[in-house]
């Protein structure tokens, strides 16, 4: 486990490059010097150093590993963070030839995880993904030294060690898979209820004001700060639209450029909740240097999690950031996208007023007959919808035409009827286009 006391947190950050050169590693260094301060390092000297082809041993060459050593030495820190993964046994090798602990890109996005889990299921779920990702780790430990065990007799006590941590790791893993399937059914129940609603979800690259802009819309204080990840627990909270309609907001964690393989796995069911929503708010930090890079990142991983059919809603947040010249250069507001400032409040109209054309747009319009006792449902039929018209009959039934989200029909089925004679309009159960 990565204690938090474990890591000293005075280091030496390496940026290395690999190949194919050149590629423009300036913002990837600076993305990963930002996780470093999210991880609460205090970098004391950042190198930057090119590796066309690892090395079997110690990943780096004998130079490069010399450079290292010296830096570390003169810095006093016990500490060096690298921005790419190394094998176990290369990790191993370079620390016990530096004499100092090497983090990698994983175990540092890994730690991050751990410092802001709250909730007891975010706590489980980044457990899981630390216990994997050391579960390989000591495994190809155990089994590189096995290989070298050669006979009776020279089984060594560092290995009966290993062996008994291999244990504690897979029963210590197991209770934790048996607890988050648990969860996992309790999350299916939870969100089978939210399915009669029209869910809107907010993803996109970290730090690009997801948490502000759920505060903004529904006037909640979730946490946002300016750091990486700061939100790891999905919350949901009612979105209050124009003429009372309401949907379902969820903030959910925050996507990087490769994260970890672990990390997706354990927060697979966190993750499938972005699949089965109606809406997507995909949150662009549009003052972001590299922000068509973090775009695609996005899309990447809303591939990778098996949602790239639901629709998007682009928001280029941060808009105040802007200069005005590229304020100039902005295509302004179109059905796909919309430009705000979660920290200002421009553009939140327009936003709002774009999500209810969705949820319009995933509805359709039928025709229902009330009996005078179901009086009690016409008012919440209007909060719901879009009441297009409305005749009461001689014998007291109210019948009415509207509009209603296509996840709530089924509750009204009983009430449904044919068109009435004095209708002038028609039922429609076809989606509106957007274009
Ligand atoms: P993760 O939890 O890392 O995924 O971050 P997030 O996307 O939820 O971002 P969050 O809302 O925490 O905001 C990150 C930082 O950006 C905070 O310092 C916010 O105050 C700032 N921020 C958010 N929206 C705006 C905005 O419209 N303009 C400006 N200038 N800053 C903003």
């Amino acid at each position: 486990m990565f204690e938090r006391a474990a890591i000293d947190a005075r280091c030496v950050l390496v940026h290395v490059e690999t190949a194919p050169f050149p590629r423009d590693s300036a913002t990837d260094s600076e993305e990963f010097l930002e996780l470093g301060h999210s991880a609460g390092l205090d970098v004391q000297a950042q190198m930057r150093l090119r590796r066309r082809v690892p090395h079997p041993r110690f990943y780096f060459g004998r130079g490069q590993a010399e450079q290292l050593q010296q830096c570390c030495a003169s810095h006093e820190v016990r500490l060096l963070v690298l921005n790419v993964d190394l094998s176990p046994s290369q990790e191993r090798n370079l620390e016990s030839l530096l004499q100092c602990r090497v983090l990698g890109r994983t175990g540092l996005i890994l730690d991050i995880f751990a410092q802001r889990a709250r909730s007891h299921e975010g706590k489980l779920q980044v457990e899981l993904a630390q216990l994997s990702y050391l579960s390989t780790r000591l495994v190809r430990g155990w089994s590189h030294l096995e290989r070298q065990k050669g006979g009776i007799g020279l089984r060594g006590p560092g290995e009966t060690q290993l062996e008994l941590d291999r244990r504690l790791l897979t029963r210590r893993l197991q209770t934790l898979q048996r607890r988050q399937a648990q969860m996992e059914s309790q999350r299916t129940q939870s969100r089978n209820r939210r399915k009669e609603w029209f869910h809107v979800t907010l993803v996109g690259y970290t730090n690009a004001g997801k948490s502000t802009l759920f505060n903004r819309l529904t006037g909640s204080e979730v946490m946002a700060r300016d750091q990486l990840f700061a939100t790891l627990d999905p919350t949901h909270r009612r979105l209050l639209l124009e003429q009372g309609r309401e949907t379902i907001l969820s903030d959910t964690v925050g996507f990087i450029q490769d994260l970890p393989v672990e990390l997706v796995r354990a927060f697979h069911s966190t993750l499938e909740e972005v699949r089965d929503c109606n809406l997507l708010l995909h949150v662009i930090d549009c003052s972001a240097p590299e922000y068509e890079r973090q775009i695609e990142q996005v899309r990447d991983t809303l591939e990778q999690i098996g949602a790239a059919e639901v629709p998007v809603l682009e928001v280029y947040n941060k808009r105040d950031r802007l200069t005005a010249d590229e304020l100039s250069r902005e295509k302004g507001h179109t059905s796909r996208r919309v430009w705000v400032s979660a920290r200002t409040s421009e553009g939140m109209d327009v936003l709002r007023q774009r999500i209810a054309q969705h949820v319009l747009a995933e509805s359709s319009c039928q025709y229902v007959r009330l009996p005078a006792q179901a009086y009690p449902l016409r008012a919440e039929l209007y909060r719901l919808g879009q009441v297009e018209e409305e005749r009461f009959t001689e014998s007291g039934e109210c019948e009415m035409r509207l509009w209603l989200p296509l996840s709530r029909w089924p509750q009204y089925v009983q009430f449904q009827v044919p068109k009435p004679a004095w209708s002038q309009g028609s039922a429609s159960s076809r989606r509106l286009s957007l274009e």
